[in-house]
């Protein structure tokens, strides 16, 4: 049970807030709800105050009935000074929807109405759910804002995508739904309480590498990234210091996290090199290439005057386990191992002892629906001492997964 305090704004996608408080009471948690003024055009006070079982605050001078305390809590026998008593007294603060105009205004630390003194005032977690317009929220002023505040160090729960509140719009922009802010809010409550990673650096490689053919043409494969920047941003999240090499992925940085860019293997090898004495955990969940082209044309192979053509690919060096060659007491090294069907295990188990690894993620690539550019994973973790099966999940939930398999293996 966690004492939440919800700010509402002013956007169509406050209907969503209130299936959210229904479901957070549900789940037992207590919930006090601020309003801006804007928000009530689009649902009443009333109604969060009937299903919270507490008032609604909407304004600074407007006294508050429950004197800054959450239902269920004794009333407290002095009027608070202010009624950001209230997010004292909050596990989390949570803003959804978020409008742009909101966002705006913690990004710059405006106090102009409830819900923005109370963020100034919270020095607790914050989670804000932004929702507006696509062009809105892709806006460089919003894109800054939303950067801004997740520097600050609010977690923001990115907007779905889909149907629009204006007639015939889509994209990105809708609230998230009732159900994720949940899961997004639980989160947040489990890492309060477990920083297992604090004070620990992580470095993470993601992606997939590209080793050029030509100018334009490359060999490459499908590894998006999703697995490598959700431990990133788990590993954040936990408390840790963050850099990953990411290749040639094209999603959004994770929160917090240092972000260095490569392309090829041997780009990757020089990044993950650099950064590794200094490291305590390393996650190489990239995908990287085995071979590449021998040589390179420096311009455009023509077609023209050809029947076929032949490429020599040469290895690439493995850098897994030149970094584990040089790997010091205390550090942990996860890798991962894509696996094709049969003896995908014993495979697994070999790489773990010929690469000097703590733990392999297994990925058996022959299931659809997971691994490769999904959303979704379901793997093996193998170390020395057995084999955790983590069935299908989502990919945030798998790196939760891995990273307890570090913790479990970190120096005391
Ligand atoms: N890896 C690496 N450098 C390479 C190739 C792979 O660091 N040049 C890392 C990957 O990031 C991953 C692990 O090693 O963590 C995968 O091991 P690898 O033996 O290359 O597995 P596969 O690529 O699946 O190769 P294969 O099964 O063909 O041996």
């Amino acid at each position: 049970m966690a004492r939440l305090l919800l700010g509402v704004t002013g956007g169509i996608a406050a209907y969503k807030a209130v299936a959210f408080v229904r479901l957070a009471t549900a789940a037992g948690h207590v919930v006090r709800v601020l309003q801006t003024p804007a928000s009530q055009r689009f649902v009443a006070p009333e109604t969060f105050r009937a299903i919270t079982g507490a008032p609604v605050l909407s304004d600074e001078f407007q006294p508050d009935p429950l004197r800054g305390a959450f239902p269920g809590d004794p009333l407290p026998t002095h009027e608070p000074i202010s009624h950001l008593a209230l997010v004292e007294r909050a596990d989390l603060y949570v803003i959804a929807p978020a409008t742009a105009n909101t966002i705006a205004a913690l990004a710059q630390g405006r106090a102009d109405a409830l819900v923005a003194s109370a963020y100034l005032a919270a020095d607790g977690p914050v989670l804000v759910a932004p929702a507006m317009n696509h062009r809105m929220w892709h806006h460089p002023a919003t894109v800054r804002n939303v950067a801004r505040v997740r520097d600050d160090g609010a977690v923001i729960v990115p907007p779905g995508s889909g149907r629009l509140a204006s007639l015939g719009e889509a994209g990105d922009g809708r609230l998230a739904e009732p159900d994720e802010l949940l899961d997004a809010v639980e989160r947040r409550l489990a890492d309060g309480a477990r920083h297992d990673l604090a004070g620990l650096r992580v470095l993470v490689s993601a992606g997939g590498t590209r080793e050029p053919i030509d100018a334009v043409r490359y060999v490459g494969n499908r590894s998006s990234g999703r697995m490598g920047y959700a431990v990133a941003e788990r590993a954040a999240a936990r408390g840790a210091r963050v850099t990953v090499v990411a290749a040639n992925v094209a999603l959004p940085d994770p929160p917090g996290v240092d972000v260095v860019r490569v392309g090829t293997a041997e780009e990757l090898r020089r990044a993950c090199s650099a950064a590794f004495d200094a490291t305590d955990v390393l996650v190489m969940a990239a995908a990287v290439a085995d071979f590449r082209p021998a040589t390179p044309e420096s311009g455009k192979i023509k077609k023209q005057g050809r029947a076929g053509m032949t490429v020599e690919l040469e290895p690439t060096t493995d850098v897994l386990s030149e970094l584990s060659a040089r790997r010091r007491d205390g550090q942990v090294l996860v890798g991962f191992a894509a696996e094709h069907g049969d003896g995908a295990l014993g495979h697994a188990r070999g790489k773990l002892e010929r690469k000097r690894l703590d733990a392999v993620v297994l990925n058996d690539v022959s299931v659809p629906g997971i691994a490769f550019d999904a959303v979704d994973n379901a793997v093996t973790i193998v170390t020395a001492d057995g084999e955790r099966i983590v069935e299908r999940a989502s990919k945030v939930d798998v790196a939760d997964e891995i990273l307890d398999a570090v913790v479990a293996r970190l120096p005391s």
